[in-house]
């Protein structure tokens, strides 16, 4: 079954995509990065006797985790063709005892999922949350007290509840070999009582900071500065997001220095965008660009970058694409102006 995928409105561009491939989100764990040594040992000090995976399409992930930890292996699947007994998990999961759920649910997010033409498909998952992979935890939280699930790395910075997360876990390289979302793998433990710091954070095998700890470090405009971003003569540009070039990150510069036309810098990008600050001079310019790219660094440095969102790929160097959002933006901006006291 294919569907139509929005490439661009003002073009009335579209891509043909397999439709039942993007509502089920049958993308295939393959690389066993995901279960690094606190993961296992996750896993591990919950002795359970099944590994248990109400997603499982090939099985692979179930496998992957056998092999560290030997365990029965359950699995459901909504698919008849993987074999598994079928069962639409997103509506229920039979409660299994001594078990850990290990799995990769499907992800769609509801803006995704009308971009790709399969929105009627999965309409009515959307009544409660936002993304398919929170329903899948939701449902996965009330069948087993214990969780280990590859997730969309966003739900970090999402709304998500995350009082019984134990940990998440970035995963710089792609487990997938057919998608390049961004993930984490996020262990939970409903028994536990609310962790008040919220769940530590990982890259990789490194724990970083708490979730409340990197929160305390966001910075929040304070509005009291005239900046107009998505300005098409503004005389700074933000180029957003990471190229895959590391020599080309995140960036505010001069207009004139953006190597992107900038006839093609739409209004409504949250990629690359021009911002007027009508009170700054233009002999302030350099150094408000200067000074704002060290504030950035900075953040970027205090939070090992995780406050800024995942952008899909990585930089050629191996390390995860990010994207600066226009509210952070304006935050570093204002303080950039405060030190050089031009306001
Ligand atoms: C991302 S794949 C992951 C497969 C496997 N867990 C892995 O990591 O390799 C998601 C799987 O969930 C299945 N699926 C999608 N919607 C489902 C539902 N409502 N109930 C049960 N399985 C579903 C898909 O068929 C697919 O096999």
């Amino acid at each position: 079954m294919r569907a139509q995928m929005l490439i661009s409105r003002e073009k009335n561009r579209f891509k043909e995509i397999d439709a039942a491939k993007t509502s089920l989100g049958q993308f295939q764990t393959r690389h066993p990065g995901w279960l690094a040594p606190h993961v296992l040992d996750f896993i591990r000090h919950r002795a359970p006797a099944i590994l248990y995976d109400p997603f499982a399409g090939r099985g692979e992930l179930l496998r992957m985790a056998q092999r560290e930890y030997p365990a029965e292996l359950r699995g459901l699947d909504i698919d008849p063709t993987t074999h598994w007994p079928a069962n639409d998990s997103l509506r229920h999961i039979p409660p299994l005892n001594r078990a850990v759920i290990v799995t990769n649910p499907p992800y769609l997010a509801k803006h995704s999922a009308k971009r790709k033409g399969v929105y009627s498909s999965v309409a009515s998952h959307f009544a409660s949350r936002r993304d398919l992979y929170q329903v899948a935890l939701d449902r996965c939280s009330a069948a087993c007290a214990h969780i280990v699930a590859i997730v969309p790395e966003t739900l970090i910075n999402s709304d998500y509840p995350k009082t019984h997360m134990e940990h998440i876990t970035i995963l710089e390289a792609n487990p997938f070999t057919d998608t390049d979302c961004p993930v984490c793998v996020v262990c939970m433990d409903t028994t536990r009582a609310a962790i008040p710091e919220g769940p530590m954070i990982y890259l990789g095998a490194q724990p970083i900071a708490t979730l409340a700890a990197l929160n305390s470090a966001r910075l929040h405009p304070q509005n009291t500065v005239a900046i107009h971003f998505n300005e098409p003569t503004g005389r700074i540009a933000l180029r957003a997001v990471d190229l895959p070039d590391p020599l080309k990150p995140i960036a505010f510069m001069r207009r004139a220095e953006l190597d992107y036309p900038p006839d093609r810098v739409r209004t409504s990008s949250r990629l690359v965008t021009f911002i007027e600050i009508p009170n700054l001079p233009d002999t302030e310019l350099d150094a408000l660009v200067t000074t704002a790219n060290r504030r950035l660094a900075e953040l970027r440095r205090a939070t090992a970058d995780i406050i800024l969102s995942p952008f899909k790929g990585n930089t050629q160097r191996g390390t995860r694409r990010r994207r600066l959002d226009y509210y952070t933006a304006r935050a570093i901006l204002e303080c950039s102006l405060n030190s050089l006291e031009i306001e």
